[in-house]
């Protein structure tokens, strides 16, 4: 990837999309998100990666947001701003949409695009020292890469206002307990835990964690009853794989599946 400021690698069923200006606290510039949107279109039609692993390099930071420096460029200049903050949103989207699994792994920072970017992946890991906001309103703007939804669809329409408009910053464990991030971690386990994790992830049959990933992701975009039928089609589809054959044959014998 173009200067290194992704670093981006594909090791035993799992990619790992590691963020790295960490002179900026890894703000994400035009280049990282043009970089991040690489990655994506790589991973989206790869069915020998099952999980991503998204990370920030050095301790200090998982991404402290957009890059503010290039948003002061954007003043003034009729529709740019809308079509940067689209541009994000998309890629946003595209990674949502991945069919691996997708896990935030957080140390430091995860601010403003950060903490948006974080709530693109399926789930956040943090370290104890994590620090968590979406503090656009003190830049005199608001969250631009559809924080505002996601952030309203994990906590609730109440402590969305609340956090983007009071700025606050969070603890790991004050994020833990509104159940913004799945576990808070030692700082030294982080990279470990989340290993485990993956681990767990990648021993389940493959098309069923992918499937499951899609139809819980279906109810987000349809109603309850249009999700219930589409995980039936999907249930209904998974036995005609060979994947719930092995599956079933090897719970009957009494041995481990082999996918
Ligand atoms: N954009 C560009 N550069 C950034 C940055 C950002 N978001 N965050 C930090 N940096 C840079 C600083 O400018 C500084 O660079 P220089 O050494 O060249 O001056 C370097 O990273 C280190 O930062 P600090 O000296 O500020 O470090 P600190 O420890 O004193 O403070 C911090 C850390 C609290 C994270 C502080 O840097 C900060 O508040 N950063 C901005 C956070 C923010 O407002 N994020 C939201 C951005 S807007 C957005 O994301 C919009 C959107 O939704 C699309």
């Amino acid at each position: 990837m173009s200067d290194n400021i992704i670093q981006f690698e594909i090791k035993d069923k799992k990619a790992y999309l590691e963020i790295n200006r960490p002179k900026a606290l890894n703000a994400l510039n035009k280049n990282v998100l043009a970089e991040i949107k690489k990655c994506c279109d790589i991973l989206k039609n790869n069915s020998s990666v099952h999980i991503l692993i998204v990370s920030g390099s050095g301790d200090k930071s998982f991404v402290a947001g957009a890059d503010i420096k290039e948003l002061q460029e954007l003043h003034n200049k009729n529709r740019e701003g809308e079509n940067f903050s689209k541009w994000g949103a998309e890629i946003f989207n595209s990674l949502e949409q991945l069919p691996q699994i997708t896990i935030a792994r957080i140390q430091g920072f995860a601010l403003g695009g950060g903490l948006e970017l974080a709530l693109a992946c399926d789930f956040i890991i943090a370290s104890e020292n994590a620090r968590f906001s979406l503090p656009e309103v003190t830049l005199g703007l608001i969250p631009g890469f559809s924080g505002t939804q996601r952030l309203r669809k994990r906590l609730g329409t109440a402590r969305a206002i609340e956090w983007i408009a009071t700025a606050e910053r969070y603890s790991a464990s004050e994020a833990y307990t509104f159940g913004l991030i799945n576990h808070v971690v030692k700082h030294e386990d982080l990279v470990f835990f989340t290993e485990q994790i993956a681990d767990k992830i990648i021993k389940n049959s493959p098309l069923a964690v992918k499937t499951a990933k899609l139809v819980i992701r279906s109810g987000e975009n349809c109603n309850f009853q249009e999700a219930c039928d589409i995980e039936s089609h999907q249930f209904g589809h998974l036995l005609n794989q060979a994947e719930s054959v092995e599956g079933i044959s090897a719970f009957i014998e009494k041995r481990p599946a082999q996918f």
